[in-house]
């Protein structure tokens, strides 16, 4: 025999010996399929560590809410110490108008006011002088007495010779000259205005 064919001759009787042995090299899907346990356990150990991180996270954010919340009820409770602590600031009242004596004469010295002639084109203010109605000097102490006898303010007594003038015409005089309908013409304002410039004349 050649010394080539008695080499190959050994060989195939080594492969033979080594596929009866069962030592054959595995193939892919055989080692794939050995290594399965090991696969899945791995997976599950991923599965595993993946929840117990969530959990950890899940504990760590309620840890923080909890936190939170007391901070602010702290936080609450400190602000409701200090308003309780801080002195009562008064409310301010609604502010009423006030009058104003200077816009009040200005308005009585006014030609027109709406569709009405202005107060000074009926009234003095110098005593006793008619023009068509009294004169008003001295008209803050007459009504006065008229409000003492009626039980109302002096303000109020002035508001009703403006407003309602024929309630009680002022004697010596006609009904229906005064115009009746100031209460219209002027507003709130104006009318407070003008009563306390009424008032300024003793
Ligand atoms: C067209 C003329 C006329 C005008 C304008 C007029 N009045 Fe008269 N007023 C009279 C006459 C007339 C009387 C008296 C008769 C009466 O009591 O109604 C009178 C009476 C009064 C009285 C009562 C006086 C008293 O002695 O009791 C007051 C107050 C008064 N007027 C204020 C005003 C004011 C304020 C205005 C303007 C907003 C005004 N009047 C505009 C004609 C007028």
């Amino acid at each position: 025999m050649k010394k080539e064919t008695t080499g190959a001759l050994i060989l195939l009787l080594i492969a033979v010996f080594l596929s009866g042995c069962g030592l054959t090299p595995p193939t892919r899907d055989e080692a794939l399929q050995e290594l399965a346990p090991q696969l899945a356990q791995g997976q599950a150990a991923a599965v595993e560590s993946t929840a117990v991180v969530k959990a950890a996270a899940i504990e760590a954010t309620a840890i923080i809410n909890a936190a939170a919340v007391e901070a602010t009820a702290i936080a609450n409770a400190g602000q409701t110490e200090i308003d309780a602590a801080a002195p009562e600031v008064p409310t301010p009242a609604p502010e009423a108008p006030v009058p104003d004596a200077a816009a009040g004469e200005a308005l009585f010295r006014q030609q027109t006011i709406g569709a009405n002639p202005g107060c000074n084109t009926c009234h003095s203010l110098e005593p006793d002088k008619v023009i068509v109605g009294p004169s008003l000097a001295g008209i803050a102490p007459n009504a006065a007495g008229d409000a003492e006898s009626a039980g109302i303010s002096v303000e109020e007594m002035l508001t009703e010779m403006i407003v309602d003038p024929n309630a009680e015409v002022v004697q010596g005089f006609q009904p229906d000259i005064m115009p009746q309908d100031w209460g219209a013409e002027l507003s709130a304002t104006q009318l407070s205005d003008i009563i306390a410039y009424l008032m300024t004349l003793q």
